[in-house]
């Protein structure tokens, strides 16, 4: 017998999803499969990494005084040119651009989102064949169609999110996404060019044994993460400790890893980073918004919850402390005993 293969695809499960967003007239859809046309011609240049001149620094350096790498200017307007063509979307907050981008064309004027975007996360990494992603996050616009987006569309608490999501281009590409119906995995089959799902209902582990830091800050922490790291190192086999160390400095992977087998991920404020490193609406609200939808936690390691944080400014930076419940609870416990 001829055996079929037929794998359900990211658009279909999208479709599937739409009916649960009335208001939507499908719209959402369509920007979330512009996302993935750009995100496999991201994966294509990534995965030449080495073959042609596309490592190393572009000679730029961007508002957060880091060294663009050619190829977060590359996914940066791989993802701004696929969906601007939409109509959908009324601007961008981009990482590697210091102001918003705002879409003038008629069709863009009455597009009723916006997009936060980290085109290329972890791009320090894509010298060295390290796993590096996207992270993207959707807003429904509050300024009015029909003219221009303003800086109020994008500094909406992260509970407004109506879809986030990231790809990760690792040992397989995968998207993981959410509309608020559950957090949801696609991996992409290179043979026929399509995201086919993975994992319809993410679940973290509400316990893990892996706690993710770069503890070369270790002097510059908070007392309380000195002594959560300290916790995590004691033997106790109750609670499967010594717990183990994993850190590859690209937060998509990071994350993903901690998503699927339990962890918790931190990067805290230090003495001289007293909000941390990670940006709010690019970084920790999207990740944030997949972590609480598969079952985990976000918080800022003092008790407040990142989707409720209201941002000020588009390249805002937040202490950022997300994965497995139990865990986030327990880093949160520790900090609370130094407040
Ligand atoms: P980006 O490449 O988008 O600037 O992000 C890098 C971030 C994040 O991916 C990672 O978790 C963190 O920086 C690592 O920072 P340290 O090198 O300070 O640990
Ligand atoms: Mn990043
Ligand atoms: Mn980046």
């Amino acid at each position: 017998m001829v055996q079929s293969y037929h794998p359900q695809t990211l658009n279909e499960i999208i479709i599937q999803n739409q009916s649960a967003f009335p208001y939507a007239k499908g719209e959402l859809s369509q920007l979330l499969s512009h996302i993935a046309v750009a995100a496999k011609i991201v994966n294509k240049k990534v995965n030449k990494a080495g073959l042609v001149d596309i490592t190393g620094a572009a000679d730029n350096v961007n508002i957060q005084g880091e060294n663009q790498q050619k190829l977060d200017v590359f996914a940066n307007n791989a993802f701004i040119q696929s969906i601007k063509a939409t109509g959908i979307l009324g601007g961008i907050a981009s990482e590697e651009d210091d102001e918003i981008v705002i879409f003038d064309d008629d069709l863009s004027l009455n597009g009723k989102y916006v997009l936060c975007i980290d085109p290329l996360d972890g791009s320090s990494n894509i010298d060295v064949n390290v796993s590096v992603g996207s992270i993207f996050s959707i807003y429904r616009r509050i300024s009015t169609p029909g003219t221009k987006v303003e800086i109020g569309d994008f500094l909406q608490e992260g509970t407004k999110q109506v879809a986030a999501g990231y790809i990760i281009y690792g040992s397989s590409t995968m998207l993981v996404y959410t509309t608020g119906l559950g957090t949801t995995s696609f991996t992409l089959d290179p043979s026929i060019g399509e995201f086919c799902l993975t994992e319809k209902f993410m679940e973290s582990p509400k316990d893990g044994v892996v706690y993710s830091i770069n503890e070369g800050n270790y002097v510059k922490f908070p007392q309380g993460i000195k002594d959560y790291i300290k916790y995590c190192q004691e033997v106790d086999k109750d609670t499967n400790r010594p717990y183990s160390s994993r850190y590859i400095g690209s937060l998509v992977a990071d994350f993903h890893r901690n998503l699927m087998k339990g962890g918790v991920f931190i990067y805290p404020k230090t003495l001289s980073n007293p909000s941390g490193k990670l940006r709010l609406l690019y970084e920790c609200n999207p990740i944030a918004f997949l972590a609480e939808q598969a079952g985990g936690l976000a918080t800022d390691g003092e008790g407040n919850r990142i989707l409720e944080i209201k941002p000020t400014n588009i390249h805002q930076r937040v202490p950022f402390v997300v994965g497995s419940k139990n865990m986030v609870l327990k880093v949160e416990e520790f900090m609370k005993k130094y407040k």
